[in-house]
This record gives structure tokens, C-alpha cells and sequence, in this order.
């Protein structure tokens, strides 16, 4: 399947169950328009109505088209702020709370609105020229959809002040010396395919329990966290691809083959 937005591209490989959301505005360094934001939680609909009768997309990549991936929210949009802001809040959430693992592939600039989705989503793949900040404080605004907040749970309070406050752009190496970036392989195309063909591979219950269980990790004490990771792992002891992951492990040379039930 591959369908074009007003501003992004959607595509669904049903051989690996990958599927891959292109910001595609690259005249405008693909900024987060309203109708960007809209396409983007379209796009992520789309994807998820490929699970018919069974769990068929597994991962998901988002990436910037021509170079960029996103340099952050429509400045031009601003005058109309309040319209603005809320469309501009939507996605963000929306990947966070997908059930499936989204893998931003970053390229060239990753900037306010564009970092903070790339934070958004599980993992962060960059090329090792992208360059990240948050430059609003040179707008006399804050990154208003949890830009510190995420530096800090990603890396640590201080990074997330001093590359709030300053606005400047810092490079990959830098961003995964931090944590903020997950990888900064040699070859960004094939190392974020690999790796989300290998995500694609496994039970996808049991990964979406994972998301879940990481997510909820950053809200709640260690024991409430625990005690929710137990209500996630029960009603997993009974699923088909519990069983077929047990066969897998018993028997050598069988390829398990997990279906999400
Ligand atoms: N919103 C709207 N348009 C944007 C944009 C944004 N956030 N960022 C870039 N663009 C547009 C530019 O206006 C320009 O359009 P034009 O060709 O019609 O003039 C085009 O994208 C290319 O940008 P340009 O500034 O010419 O490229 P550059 O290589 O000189 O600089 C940046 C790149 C990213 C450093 C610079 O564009 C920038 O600082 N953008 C704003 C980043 C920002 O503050 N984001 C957070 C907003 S809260």
C-alpha cells in the first residue's frame, strides 16, 4: 500500500509488516502545519486498518522527505495561535500512544515541534549530520509540547535546560552521547530498516505490552510500575505466540511465526 496526503506519504510493506509515514512538505523544511499534524495521525489510521483479521503492522518508521526531517512547528502559522497550538498538540500523544513502536529516522534538521515528535515516538535513529535543538526561547516561547520534559526523562535535566535555554543546535554524536538519539549508524537507510524488520519480527502483543510498560514507567513509583507490568504479563501467559515462542525455543530449526493472538 502507498497512498499520498495533502502533506505527507504513507506506505505499508505486508512482507515485514513495516510501515513508513513521510513528512512531506521539504520546501518548508517539512515545519508541522495543522494540516501536517492531521496527516500525520491520518496516516497512522491508515496504517493500523491494515490489522484486518490479524496484527499486521508491526513497526512503523516517520521520516522527513528530501533531507530534512522536521524544522519544528510553522512559524507562518503563529499568527493564528490559538488554532495553531491545539491542531499543532495532536500528533504527539498519538504516537505515544500507539500501539505499535514508531522509529523516527532523522536527517538534517530536527528542530522544536520536529524533536519533539522525534521524542514521541520509541526510538531515534539520526544520520550523523542531523542537527537537534529546541529554538523557541529565540521566539520568547517555551517547546510547548514537552520538549524539556522529554530531554529529561531521555537525558538528564541539565541537558534539557541547556539545550532549551541556549537554542542551539546540537549534532548526533552529541544527541546519542546524551541518549536523546537511540543510534547514529553508518548507514541510516539500511541500519533503521534492519532494525525495524527485527522489531516487525517478533510477538507483537508482547511488544506492545513493552511500549506500554515503558511508557507508563515514567509516571508511576517503581513498585506501582511493577505491579502494572504484572497486570501486562498475565494475560500473556495465554496467547497463541506465547506457545509458539515456547515451540521455538524446544525445537531447533523451527522459525516461530507470531500472528498478535
Ligand atoms: N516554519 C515555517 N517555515 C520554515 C520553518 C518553520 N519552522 N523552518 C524553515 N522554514 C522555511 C523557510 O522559511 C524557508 O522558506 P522560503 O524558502 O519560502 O523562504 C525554507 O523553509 C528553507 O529555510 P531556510 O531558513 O531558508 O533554510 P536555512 O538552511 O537557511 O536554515 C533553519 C534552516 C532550520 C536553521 C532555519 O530555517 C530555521 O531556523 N527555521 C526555524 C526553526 C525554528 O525556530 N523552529 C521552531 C519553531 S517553534
Amino acid at each position: 500500500m502507498q497512498e499520498s496526503l495533502d502533506t505527507t506519504t504513507v506506505a505499508f510493506d505486508e512482507d515485514t509488516g513495516v510501515g513508513r509515514v513521510t513528512l512531506n512538505r521539504p520546501d518548508a523544511l517539512n515545519a508541522l502545519s495543522g494540516q501536517l499534524t492531521q496527516d500525520i495521525v491520518e496516516s497512522l489510521r491508515m496504517l493500523e486498518e491494515q490489522n484486518d483479521d490479524e496484527i499486521a503492522l508491526r513497526a512503523v518508521v516517520i521520516e522527513g522527505a528530501e533531507g530534512n526531517f522536521c524544522a519544528g512547528a510553522d512559524i507562518t502559522e503563529f499568527e493564528d495561535a490559538s488554532a495553531g497550538a491545539s491542531a499543532e498538540r495532536t500528533h504527539y500523544r498519538f504516537i505515544r500512544e500507539f500501539p505499535v513502536p514508531v522509529i523516527a529516522k532523522i536527517e538534517g534538521y530536527c528542530l522544536g515541534g520536529g524533536l519533539e515528535t522525534a521524542m514521541s515516538c520509541d526510538f531515534r535513529f539520526a544520520d550523523e549530520d542531523a542537527r537537534l535543538g529546541l529554538p523557541e526561547v529565540d521566539l520568547g516561547i517555551i517547546p510547548g509540547a514537552g520538549g524539556v520534559q522529554l530531554i529529561s526523562e531521555l537525558a538528564n535535566p541539565a541537558a534539557a535546560r541547556e539545550i532549551a535555554m541556549t537554542g542551539d543546535h546540537i549534532g548526533a554524536a552529541r544527541a546519542e552521547e546524551l541518549g536523546i538519539v537511540n543510534r547514529v549508524p553508518d548507514d541510516l537507510d539500511e541500519a533503521t530498516q534492519e532494525f525495524a524488520e527485527k522489531i516487525a519480527s517478533k510477538p507483537p502483543l508482547a511488544i506492545q505490552a513493552i511500549k506500554e510498560s515503558a511508557r507508563i514507567s515514567t509516571q508511576t513509583t517503581l513498585e506501582e510500575g511493577i505491579a502494572y507490568d504484572n497486570k501486562l504479563f498475565e494475560p500473556l501467559l495465554s496467547t497463541e505466540d506465547h506457545e509458539e515462542g515456547a515451540r521455538a525455543f524446544a525445537e531447533d530449526d523451527y522459525e516461530p511465526e507470531f500472528k498478535g493472538r
